[in-house]
This record gives C-alpha cells, structure tokens and sequence, in this order.
C-alpha cells in the first residue's frame, strides 16, 4: 500500500489528477472507475484544467461510475448524473457512448445491475479505480455489516450516510433510502486503485483501513489485500494512520 499524506485538500486533488492523467498517458483506451461526492471534486477540477490546457486527452477512455442514488431520475439536481456532468463530462472530451452511470430509474434493477457488470466485463475490466470513503468506512455505497456484496447490486443506505449525504439535497427527508452501487468484488478486480480521503471526520476510518485488520464493519478495510493500493490523504485525514 503505498501512502500520500499531503498538506491540503489542493495538493490531494492535484496528486490524484497527476495519476489519472498519467495513467491516460500511458494507455490512451483507459476504462477509469469514478467516484462522486466532495472528496474527487478538487482532482475534476485539475483534470479539466489539464484537458483545457491541451495535456489530456479522453477522447478514448471509458468511464464506470461507482454508483447513482435508488429512484433519482438522471436530471435530478442531486444525482450523480448531474454531478458527474456539471463536474467533469461537460468540461472534457470523454465520449458519451463510454461514459457508464447506473440507472437510478431502471425498470428492472436487477437487470441493470447485471448488465452494468456485463459492460465493466466487455470494456476488459476497471484499469484505475478511484474512491473516496465515507466516513463509517464504506467504498462506493458498500456499507458495513455482517456481509459485503460482491458485485453491482441495490443497497440500503445507512443512517449515517444518509445524514451525511443530506448536505447534497435540500432537505435530509428528501435523500434516497437506496443506491445501486458497484459491489466489493468489482472494486477489488481494478487494476489500479487510488482511495482518496480528506478531513478530520475520515481519519477513524483511514486509522481503520490501515490496521492490517479485513473485516466487513469497515468495507474499505479489504483493500489491504489489493495488490496496487494507494491512498491520498490531507492531514486531517492522515492523522491517525500509523
Ligand atoms: C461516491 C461514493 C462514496 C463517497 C463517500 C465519500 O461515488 O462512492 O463512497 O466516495 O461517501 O463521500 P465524500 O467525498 O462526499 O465525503
């Protein structure tokens, strides 16, 4: 596992830019794995920049999102959709047709689910994941419990999720109660993972993920067992990692 304590929240989104755009460098048909929340905002931000500067170019890469809010239609001001759009696939080249986001309204679910792994199958697999974490430790919206699901499935989110995500809608009565999400399988099979953590309510679950300790009460924990791991964190996040 390979660890990056950086000073702030810029230098944090300035180091995983860094590898995104090295990692399109070197293999222009890169399929990313991509994540929302606040965390990746700051690494879309540079990444545009560099596109606009003529230093990347996607116009052959493939994007799989992690995951899309249960029941939010794609235009929904707080879908990830949305964010996805507003943050970085209006601002860069990546084809549409290989730009990939679970379908919160799908008529079938499950079937959607399937077919969303089928198509990470066909594109050959998540050559770079990124993550964020949330702050009880789950990675995409694999929350703890007594199991993890393995690959893209419904989940229910918890309480604590929801309370957090609420700052994303404008009221907490208004977060959906569910997800699909890409499951711990999928995520472990990426070639490449870079887990990105900024602030002091993530660092209990860094201290956590770093223990040397696997269990499903803090889903990011396996991926100690990746075998090309690495996280990017500020200070506040690092604190507690030994
Ligand atoms: C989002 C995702 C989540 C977030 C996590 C942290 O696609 O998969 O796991 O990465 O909830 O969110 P922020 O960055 O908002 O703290």
């Amino acid at each position: 596992m390979r660890i990056y304590i950086e000073e702030h929240y810029k230098a944090v989104a300035k180091k995983a830019a860094l590898i995104v755009a090295s990692q399109i460098i070197l293999k222009p048909k890169s399929v990313l794995g991509l994540a929302t929340g606040s965390t990746p905002i700051g690494m879309y931000k540079e990444l545009v920049e560099m596109h606009k500067l003529g230093e990347i170019d996607f116009s052959e890469v493939t994007t799989f999102n992690l995951d899309e809010y249960y029941g939010l239609p794609q235009h929904h001001k707080s879908s990830y959709y949305m964010y996805m759009m507003e943050n970085f696939f209006q601002h860069v080249n990546v084809p549409e047709e290989n730009i990939h986001i679970p379908n919160g309204i799908a008529e079938n679910i499950l079937q959607e689910c399937l077919k969303y792994e089928e198509k990470i199958r066909l594109a050959g697999g998540i050559d770079l994941q990124i993550l964020g974490i949330g702050a009880n430790g789950h990675i995409g919206f694999n929350e703890p419990g007594d199991k993890l699901n393995v690959t893209t499935h419904l989940v229910g989110l918890s309480d604590k999720t929801i309370l957090d995500n609420s700052r994303f809608f404008d009221d907490y009565n208004e977060v959906p109660k569910e997800a699909l999400s890409v499951g711990i399988a999928t995520i472990m099979k990426a070639k490449k993972i870079v887990l990105l953590a900024c602030g002091e309510n993530k660092a209990e679950a860094m201290k956590e993920m770093t223990s040397g300790y696997v269990n499903t009460k803090v889903p990011a924990s396996i991926l100690q067992t990746h075998p090309d791991i690495t996280l990017i964190t500020d200070k506040e996040a690092g604190a507690c990692i030994v």
